[in-house]
């Protein structure tokens, strides 16, 4: 648990155009662009991670993106390479959201390539992992994480982890109002951290895992203080500077 870094992930989806991207940006500066706890990563729709990345860095304020292809430069028309993202001044990178693996058909060795080019490209991943209603309802939400966890992070070195962060995403709490409650949110995230071990050995102990499905003002305290939840990937209510203040102020 010694020095795991609390971390609350702002991921916009596919919401505000340029101008509005700015100016809840700039509400956020004002309102936690000093904290220095928890770090605090905004993932905005590439049309504005130029823009964000500029106003945001003289603040503590991170860029992250939601998305990147797996290959450094070429034919991949409509793709985005790493070394793009770095360039502009994003850090961090979302990979493996259940709506890339659900509408854009990306499944685990995906992940994975992307994971790889990412670490080697100098971005920190932030990987999603998280079961269906019917999985959990058929009782297999463990199996389902621990396919996704070893196959997304196959390959890849305990000092690799160290530049990685996981989010555990429930898909039927993402968007739906319904969250998991803190107990069994922390059962899914003390087994991520035992799998974790058992392939990486004590560098498990590092990784922050983030919690994401309908984290709110009202609940984001009761799920921060659980031993093995590290903050949260926050969809909707990041696209609001009050609740996410209040969200990144509850850690
Ligand atoms: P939500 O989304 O907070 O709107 O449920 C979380 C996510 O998909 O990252």
């Amino acid at each position: 648990m010694a020095g795991r870094i609390k971390i609350v992930a702002g991921n916009w989806k596919m919401n505000k155009t340029s101008p509005e991207a700015v100016k809840l940006a700039r509400g956020l500066i004002v309102n936690i662009g000093r904290l220095e706890h928890p770090r605090v990563i905004l993932c905005p729709p590439y049309t504005a991670l130029s823009e964000l990345a500029n106003i945001l860095k003289d603040s503590n304020i991170y860029i992250g993106a939601q998305n990147m292809y797996a290959a450094e430069s070429g034919a991949f028309t409509g793709e985005i390479a790493p070394s793009m993202l770095l360039t502009i001044g994003v850090t961090y990178v979302i990979l493996g959201h259940s709506e890339r693996r659900e509408y854009f058909s990306e499944t685990d060795t995906i992940v994975n390539d992307k994971i790889k080019l990412a670490l080697k490209s100098g971005l920190i991943p932030i990987v999603c992992v998280g079961e269906k209603l019917e999985q959990r309802e058929e009782g297999q939400t463990e199996e389902v994480v621990a396919g996704q966890i070893d196959g997304s992070l196959a390959g890849l070195s305990a000092d690799d982890m160290d530049e990685v962060v996981i989010a555990y995403e429930p898909i039927w709490a993402i968007g739906t109002g319904k969250t998991a409650t803190p107990e069994m949110a922390q059962e899914v995230h003390r087994f991520v951290r035992d799998r974790l071990k058992a392939g990486f050995g004590e560098t498990a102990e590092k990784v922050p895992i983030l919690y994401g499905g309908s984290v709110k003002p009202e609940n984001a305290a009761g799920l921060f203080s659980q031993p093995d939840i590290d903050g949260g990937l926050v969809g909707g209510a990041s696209l609001k500077v009050e609740d996410f203040a209040k969200i990144v102020k509850s850690v």
